[in-house]
């Protein structure tokens, strides 16, 4: 695998998406968000609003351009800098659309009915879900290799999608002939926060999809709601563990200091060294302060975005050119590749 990725010679390259389907979650920031910001000034960062993937369910048509712009004030507002990345949606810029249906011919059947996050979504309903639902990790194939990103920085259940964007990636490369036309993308997956849990039980992943709101802290929570929510969050009849291996079978405990010490920049053992032996009290008032200080300045900064949506607009707009500029190369590429007439 590894020899593979160095055998692409291209431009290094960062690609990345969030899904305009509602609030941001603590999850998104830490898995998603926060990565992106680290990553700018390193390499030529592309983080696209996915309002194409939205659509695979229902979404309100009057309510889509604001979601979609929540989600870039919530880009920004974390740090992201659009003078350095490329923020736009995804409908805006033709070539993710094109580049999905020539990897729909490329994908196998097979490859995708083997998608947890499908069967998650459509449960036993899946005859009745979009075709465009099943087909979901397709166009996040195209997202990433319209730009041939290298690298592709998400939270840990996108690990399945990105290993069928290196099938997609590798077969493509091999069935017409064109060794490393594309890169097979590295997931930047590792780190504190890749999978951050449900306040409410810890073997589950905060989702924005979970009924229950005390399950996840917003990013549009005020200071007293985290608090409130960090005090109700699930723990045991036990105290604090002092190391590590005291986190083993104590999935809400093993959540809640992940999120402390993803939050403080300060690693798990350090804040277990310091809490270990007291009861949780102590312990979930500190953490709620830590995450009251770390986002509650991305609230407030995402309030004074969305108070500007033509600015978001016009950033979104510019961006989508550059964007375009990048992408339709690639995929006139892709057509002579193929062989259609006239490319
Ligand atoms: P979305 O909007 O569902 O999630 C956005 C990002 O948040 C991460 N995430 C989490 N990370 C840690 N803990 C959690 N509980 C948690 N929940 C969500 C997700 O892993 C993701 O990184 N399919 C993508 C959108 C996408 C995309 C792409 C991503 C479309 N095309 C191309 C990368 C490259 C998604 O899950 O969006």
């Amino acid at each position: 695998m590894a020899d593979d990725t160095q055998a692409y010679k291209g431009p290094k390259r960062v690609f990345s998406g969030v899904q305009p389907t509602g609030d941001l979650h603590l999850g998104n920031y830490l898995g998603a968000l926060k990565k992106f910001v680290a990553l700018q000034d390193d390499m030529e960062c592309v983080y696209c609003i996915v309002d194409l993937h939205a659509i695979t369910v229902w979404q309100d048509p009057k309510e889509l351009a604001d979601q979609t712009r929540q989600i870039a004030a919530a880009y920004l507002a974390s740090g992201v800098d659009p003078a350095k990345a490329i923020v736009y949606n995804q409908s805006a810029v033709r070539a993710h659309s094109e580049l999905a249906w020539y990897f729909n011919c490329v994908a196998r059947i097979g490859w995708l009915n083997r998608m947890t996050q499908f069967k998650d979504k459509a449960g036993k309903n899946s005859e009745k879900m979009s075709v465009g639902l099943y087909d979901y990790p397709v166009l996040q194939a195209a997202d990433i290799l319209a730009f041939k990103a290298t690298h592709v920085p998400v939270g840990e259940d996108q690990k399945q999608h990105l290993e069928l964007t290196r099938d997609i990636a590798a077969k493509f490369n091999h069935d017409f002939n064109a060794p490393n036309f594309f890169p097979l993308c590295e997931p930047l997956i590792k780190g504190p926060g890749a999978r951050i849990m449900s306040l409410r039980d810890g073997t589950a992943k905060m989702s924005k999809s979970d009924p229950s709101d005390n399950s996840r802290i917003n990013l549009t929570d005020d200071a007293d709601k985290i608090a409130k929510k960090i005090r109700k969050a699930k723990t045991d009849a036990g105290e604090m563990p002092a190391d590590i291996e005291g986190l083993e079978g104590r999935p809400e405990i093993a959540n809640l200091v992940g999120i402390y010490a993803a939050l403080a920049e300060r690693t798990d053992a350090d804040i277990l060294a310091q809490y270990g032996g007291q009861g949780f009290g102590g312990f979930k008032s500190d953490l709620a302060d830590v995450a009251v200080a770390a986002l509650q300045p991305i609230t407030d900064l995402m309030v004074r975005y969305l108070s500007d949506p033509e600015e978001l607009n016009r950033i979104l707009a510019k961006a989508a050119d550059r964007a375009t500029e990048i992408a339709d190369p690639i995929v006139a590429d892709v057509r002579k590749i193929i062989g259609f007439c006239g490319s």
